[in-house]
């Protein structure tokens, strides 16, 4: 059988179990053109929430499709020339065991690494903080550099790679616990918990002398404390919103942001990652010898089992998350 989560009805406000709706179907077989896939992993995003609110850079999510998602898989049988049993592709075919993909869908992935690290770390994750913060943050040695969730996924690469770039490096996470870790576990230079009262003194007092480049996942209330801390010609890269996804409307704004865009004379400029994929194969190998030299730790929290897809999800706004959260399907 082929297990599905369908994505059942629009959430009023946070999602919850109801928004999904587990089902159990055929295995579908290939077409012409083809290749029937087997889920390994999902990759786990919060832009799966996103999806929900409307269209944004894809098309909005509608209720009874299956859930979208990100995987990576192993090819079951092929009617396409280019693919064939055993290989190793990833798509968003969604959140099943089986998909009958198109081929021009699917990108097969020939880095010898194991799996955990081709859905994350050496795939869509790595390369947002890689092209983010390189391309659209452009640091230089010396800056400093703050991150918004910086215990996540991206966060934690943009963390590492803002080190070796040889930045001053900063994040914000939610609790002491995160804050702690990353500073002895990635090597930040400080981390600053954004749930704890007086935020914009915090960053104030770990970022002296100022912002240079602010990585921005978040938006809301980290956003606008460190709009105030950026330094002159400093560089905003808006990556995502994720304070403002599970909720039923996002907050209005903005209001006074572009008086201090036009002060400080800051460029703030948004990227989606596919932007870049030009680019992808150096930045992939790059990615690759920095995780196998230990200069990059890539963390991957694996959670087993599709029927715990759901609350995956749930868990990633409650920050249950370190490093690129996943569900092994099999
Ligand atoms: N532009 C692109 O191409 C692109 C590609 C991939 C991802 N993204 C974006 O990058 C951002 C990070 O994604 P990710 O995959 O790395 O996720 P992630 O950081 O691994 O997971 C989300 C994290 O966000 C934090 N969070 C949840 N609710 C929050 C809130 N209300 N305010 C502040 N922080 C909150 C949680 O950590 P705490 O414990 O710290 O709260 C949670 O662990 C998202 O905005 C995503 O949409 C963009």
């Amino acid at each position: 059988m082929n297990r599905q989560w369908l994505y059942a009805r629009p959430p009023a406000g946070k999602i919850g179990p109801d928004t999904f709706q587990w089902t159990e179907t055929a295995i579908p077989a290939a077409k012409e053109g083809e290749a029937l896939v087997r889920t390994r992993l999902l990759s786990l995003d919060p832009a799966n929430r996103a999806w929900m609110m409307g269209k944004t850079y894809r098309d909005a999510l509608e209720p009874g499709q299956v859930m979208s998602g990100f995987a990576i898989g192993e090819i079951v049988e092929s009617r396409s020339p280019g693919l064939k049993p055993g290989d190793i592709v990833e798509g968003d075919w969604g959140w099943q065991d089986y998909a009958a993909v198109p081929a021009r869908r699917l990108v097969k992935r020939t880095t010898k690494a194991p799996l955990e690290m081709l859905i994350g770390p050496l795939s869509v994750t790595g390369l947002t903080a890689y092209f983010g913060l390189l391309e659209v943050g452009r640091p230089k040695a010396g800056d400093t550099v703050l991150v918004s969730a910086a215990a996540g996924a991206v966060g934690t690469m943009v963390g590492q790679i803002a080190k070796l770039s040889g930045c001053r490096v900063v994040g914000t996470a939610g609790g002491a616990d995160k804050v702690e870790w990353l500073v002895r576990e990635l090597g930040f230079d400080a981390a600053v918990d954004y749930k704890a009262p007086g935020l914009r003194r915090a960053l104030a007092a770990a970022c002296p002398d100022g912002i240079d480049v602010y990585f921005d996942n978040t938006g809301g209330p980290v956003l606008e404390a460190a709009l105030s801390l950026m330094n002159l010609r400093g560089r905003i890269a808006c990556c995502g919103n994720v304070s403002q996804y599970d909720v039923d409307k996002p907050a209005p704004g903005p209001m006074a942001v572009p008086g201090l865009v036009v002060t400080k004379r800051l460029r703030m400029e948004g990227f989606i990652v596919m932007d870049f994929y030009d680019q992808r194969a150096v930045a992939e190998a790059r990615l690759a010898r920095w995780v196998e030299q230990g200069r990059i730790k890539a963390i991957v929290d694996v959670i087993d089992g599709l029927e715990n897809a759901p609350q995956a999800l749930v868990g990633l706004f409650e920050g249950r998350n370190r490093g690129k959260c996943a569900v092994r399907v099999a």
